[in-house]
């Protein structure tokens, strides 16, 4: 895990909220951004050269909040580098793991039935949002409107694959939707996954149970009108669980879009570098993020928009845009990577062609292979010459 700190990244303790604590919940599966999720959880996941989840504990101690618990399940045992992040930002952090998969709801009982929360409102994160909401904000409407649950909304075109709320003019929920057909509301307003509760909710949860919060215990409490408001302030929200959006959140941070910081230092040519990368010769079209001992030989192009994460090998002529390379992996001469995440320990062979695809961890791809909107799993090699595509 990157641990050397660009400025900024730990200086932005502007506030203090000792007032609220948080939990991020971080045991699901990721199944949409396999293979990627494979043996990498989705908070693990870098953005930018950080774990994303490390950059959620930023957000929260800049915002002032010092207690901080993860409810992990999935690859439970892949978060002990996040310990020590934590305690550089200053974090109480507690690590809670269920036994088996419980939910959202059923993992906020585990946790609070581990002692893990008092009665101080209690932020809830989801560990794949990409955002910077202010919990002052979102704090000051909860406690104001007494409120049991305050959700920090975003708005989209398209709601039908998210929770959707209406909400009346004095901002309290009066209907919630899972997942509804476009004809069934005219409210763009969706759950962000960003919340505020009063704790005492958590005892609604049945123990030891999977329970989803969202389908179960949600349109319970809109139907008994319970004291549910939103907040819409417009500020940027990505959620990570999809390629397409997980490269686009790479960009956005990369681009300075969200206050997240990309991992080393900033430097004169407008690049986040980490220590010994070897570039000479080499021009990279900001931004871009380089991690430690990047390599990048002689005629190699970088484009934009790219992350190359720590010991990377880029051959000459190879050309990269646009794409989330992860450690230790090689990318071989006159190889073309577009918009494509290819995953750590992965090598791609000499002249290959990856668009709009993902290469999992320790694959191969032989010489000239052509790869379009594929996914190639974990652990598998594809011989020179195998796949051609019509670009
Ligand atoms: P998909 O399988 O691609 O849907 O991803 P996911 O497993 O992350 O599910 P989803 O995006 O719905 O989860 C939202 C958030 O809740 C994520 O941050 C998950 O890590 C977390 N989450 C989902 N299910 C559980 C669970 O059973 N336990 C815990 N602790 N967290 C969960």
């Amino acid at each position: 895990m990157n641990s050397r700190h660009s400025e900024g990244f730990l200086d932005r303790k502007a506030e203090t909220l000792p007032n609220v604590q948080a939990v991020i919940l971080a045991g699901g599966k990721g199944t949409r951004l396999r293979p990627v999720t494979v043996d990498l959880p989705k908070p693990l996941v870098p953005i930018a050269n950080r774990p994303l989840v490390v950059h959620q504990l930023a957000h929260l101690a800049a915002s002032g909040i010092r207690d901080v618990t993860l409810a992990l399940g999935y690859n439970a045992e892949r978060f002990g580098g996040v310990k020590e992040e934590a305690s550089r930002l200053d974090l109480n952090l507690h690590l809670i793991t269920e036994p088996a998969p419980l939910g959202t709801g059923g993992a906020l009982r585990w946790c609070a039935d581990a002692g893990a929360f008092d009665d101080r409102p209690l932020l809830w994160l989801n560990g794949d949002v990409v955002a910077t909401p202010s919990v002052r904000g979102l704090l000051d409407v909860h406690s104001n409107r007494d409120a049991l649950v305050t959700f920090w909304l975003t708005s989209v075109r398209d709601v039908t694959q998210f929770g959707v709320l209406e909400l009346d003019q004095d901002g309290q929920v009066e209907r919630f939707l899972e997942k509804p057909a476009p004809e069934e509301t005219d409210s763009h307003l969706i759950n962000a996954g960003i919340l505020m509760l009063d704790p005492s909710v958590l005892h609604r949860i049945p123990p030891d149970t999977f329970f989803s919060f969202e389908q179960q215990l949600l349109p319970a409490m809109v139907r008994e009108r319970d004291r549910l408001y939103g907040v819409l302030d417009g500020g940027y929200w990505l959620d990570t669980g999809r390629p397409r959006h997980y490269l686009g959140a790479n960009r956005h941070v990369l681009e300075g879009r969200v206050d997240w910081w990309p991992y080393g230092q900033h430097t004169e040519d407008g690049l986040w570098e980490g220590e010994a990368v070897k570039r000479d010769g080499v021009i990279v079209i900001n931004p871009a993020a380089l991690g430690d001992r990047v390599h990048l030989e002689p005629g190699a192009k970088l484009f934009g928009r790219t992350v190359l994460g720590n010991d990377v090998i880029v051959r000459a002529g190879a050309a990269l845009e646009t794409c989330v390379i992860f450690d230790d992996v090689e990318i071989g001469r006159d190889a073309q990577i577009v918009n494509s995440i290819v995953c750590a320990g992965a090598r791609v062979g000499n002249g290959a062609i990856l668009r709009d695809s993902i290469v999992g961890a320790r694959s191969v791809v032989g010489d000239r292979n052509e790869l379009l909107r594929a996914r190639l799993w974990n652990d598998v090699t594809l011989p020179t010459d195998v796949l051609k595509i019509d670009l």
